[in-house]
């Protein structure tokens, strides 16, 4: 029989107390919650009065519900008020020794049989729990921001947990509708330990002026399909917060540079940005507490004008190549009313194109998403031609060859001798550095990275990637473009993975070394990152639909380019490669795809 949890207290009403306090009052338990001060206490009410007012307001509760739910909190300044209550979830700010402090006192006050939790996110459990005379029923229940919203918890238990109190609290989630995955006490648990070199690398990008925050952020929104950018969570989590789990994380977790929490965050926390719950972190927001952000100073201001900033008109492209990029690429220029001239290496790849064009064109009328008339409208648009000559009055080019230096080297070679000044030459590499390509040219400062997803036509992501030598009307030309494309352009530099590969793959990487290291299984790491982050994905499924060996080469790349350790591809991986486990399309790689 699992132990009925009747009563519990809630320590902390910050970011992640007064949503926990949600939780329990919504599932019918009586909480006590308890903060510091009185003006803490009243902040901790008023987050809950205004996320249970909300969803009335959005007819997700009644209003007889939300009365009753706030009648189940008892507010209280101070520890004394949970002599009696079942369990105890602290929640207080990410400091050992405070946290330890409060533990040793909950263990005076509370009742002998009651366990004590800790939501710590990187702090060692052990550690706290031998502050207490009971460590056996000290554990962490690891709730996710929004506490309400998010599915996941990860229970971590220590050594001395004892058996009983893990399955109890385990059925406690349960009964408040969360998953959970239960795990060692190890740094960062499954999901911090995956997310926060990501969040730190992303703000280091930005730090290096890189890429600005927006871009930054639309990259891993519209590149990913993750439900916010790197730089609004961090103001989601708080900066203060961030900061104390990667330094711990950094401390906890074999000194891994990736987690040294890059300099800006620290001076930010110093200066007050703390994110949201400030009004300012890396966004400027209505008000404290506020999830609306409002423009400030870096907000990019809307010119009115495609052709601001220099921008070159663009009417005819050429588009050079014969794969999946190239043509889905033909058919984005063709569909936004530009006149396309596409160049293959003869008559034959040609007539493949053009009927993967056609067909893709085809179900686009099937699916009620483009008329006949407009098929045949952009259709008609495309010249097809076997001569790279026919680019002699061309606008812009769009390479979309092999992946093979050599290969676009000398491509680009002869398109500086055919083409007319001003054009705008633009290669979709996603791993070759773009000025070895426009080094190819007389003229670099014409040369850009146009990074396009696949598939092109679907994916709302461009990446506009400048080289040291690319002039900024040529960038402002591809912004242009890409926005009459109705695609969303995000400038990055000439850096291995740009944005998206370099922020995504070394996530997916540590994956697998968690996996190596056996800490916790493939499908509870998926849950993780799906029920903890709103991933759309799991990173082990993400692998086995990008392929092993895309994935492998890509982490390669990154890790000879920067000589980050941690960067290091998981001997995993290389592995399961070698032994031609490639993912979906070999039948096999984390999981077996053949009956599925
Ligand atoms: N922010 C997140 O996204 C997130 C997610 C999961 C877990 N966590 C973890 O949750 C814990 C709390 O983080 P947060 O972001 O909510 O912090 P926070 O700074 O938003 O809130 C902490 C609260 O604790 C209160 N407090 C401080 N000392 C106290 C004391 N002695 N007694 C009672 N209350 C006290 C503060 O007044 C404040 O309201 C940390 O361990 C953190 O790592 C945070």
């Amino acid at each position: 029989m699992a132990r009925e949890f009747s009563s519990v207290g809630v320590v902390g009403l910050g970011t992640m107390g007064a949503g926990i306090v949600e939780v329990f009052a919504r599932n019918g338990i009586d909480v006590v919650a308890v903060e510091i001060s009185d003006a803490a206490l009243e902040r901790g009410r008023a987050t809950l009065t205004g996320s249970t007012d909300r969803a009335v307001a959005k007819s997700k509760l009644a209003e007889a519900d939300r009365d009753a739910l706030l009648a189940r909190v008892d507010w209280q300044v101070g520890l004394d008020a949970l002599h009696s209550v079942d369990l105890v979830i602290e929640a207080v700010p990410e400091h050992l020794d405070l946290k330890q402090r409060i533990f040793a006192e909950l263990d005076r006050v509370c009742k002998p049989e009651a366990i004590l939790a800790t939501n710590t996110s990187s702090l060692s459990v052990t550690e706290i729990s031998v502050a207490t005379t009971r460590p056996n029923q000290v554990i962490g229940i690891h709730f996710f921001n929004p506490a309400p919203v998010m599915k996941l918890v990860e229970v971590v238990r220590t050594v001395v947990t004892s058996a009983d109190v893990v399955a109890d609290v385990e059925a406690l989630c349960e009964r408040l509708g969360k998953v959970d995955v239960t795990i060692n006490d190890r740094a960062g648990f499954i999901a911090n330990a995956l997310l926060f070199g990501y969040l730190n690398h992303a703000v280091g990008m930005f730090e290096s002026h890189y890429a600005s925050r927006e871009d930054i952020d639309a990259a891993m929104k519209l590149g990913c399909g993750l439900p916010m950018g790197p730089l609004a969570l961090m103001d989601l989590i708080g900066l203060d917060t961030a900061y104390e789990i990667l330094d711990t994380m950094y401390r906890r977790g074999g000194r891994d540079r990736r987690h040294a929490p890059v300099p800006l965050i620290k001076q930010m926390v110093t200066a007050g940005l703390l994110g949201r719950k400030s009004g300012r972190g890396f966004y400027t927001y209505e008000r404290p507490g506020s999830p609306v952000v409002v423009p400030d100073e870096q907000t990019p201001v809307a010119t009115g004008s495609a052709l601001a900033d220099g921008a070159r008109a663009i009417a005819k492209v050429g588009v050079v190549g014969s794969g999946t990029m190239a043509t889905g690429i033909i058919e984005v220029f063709a569909k936004a009313g530009y006149e396309v001239v596409s160049v293959t290496r003869g008559a034959e790849k040609s007539a493949k194109v053009c009927e993967a064009v056609k067909t893709s064109l085809n179900k686009g009328v099937v699916r009620g998403k483009l008329s006949e008339a407009d098929r045949d409208a952009a259709l008609g648009r495309v010249t097809w031609s076997a001569a790279l000559d026919h680019l002699a009055d061309v606008d812009l080019v769009v390479e979309a060859v092999v992946e093979e230096l050599s290969v676009k080297k000398a491509l680009f070679a002869s398109l500086d001798e055919i083409c007319k000044p001003g054009v705008v030459l633009a290669t979709t590499t996603s791993s070759l550095p773009v000025i070895d390509v426009a080094m190819a040219t007389q003229r670099p400062a014409d040369v850009v990275g146009l990074h396009f997803f696949n598939p092109a036509p679907i994916m709302p992501l461009v990446e506009i990637v400048q080289t040291i030598r690319t002039s900024a009307e040529t960038t402002a030309t591809a912004r242009a473009v890409c926005a009459a494309l109705g695609k969303t352009g995000v400038v990055c530099g000439d850096r291995s993975g740009f944005i998206v590969n370099a922020l995504l793959f070394p996530y997916l990487n540590d994956a697998v070394k968690m996996l190596e290291a056996s800490y916790s299984t493939a499908d509870d790491i998926d849950y993780a990152m799906k029920l903890g982050c709103g991933y759309p994905m799991g990173p082990f499924e993400l692998l086995d639909v990008v392929g092993l060996d895309v994935s492998l080469a890509i982490q390669r790349e990154l890790y000879l380019e920067l000589r980050e350790p941690g960067f290091a591809p998981a001997p995993l991986l290389e592995h399961l490669v070698t032994a031609g486990y490639l993912g979906r399309k070999s039948g096999r790689g984390f999981r077996d795809h053949t009956n599925r």
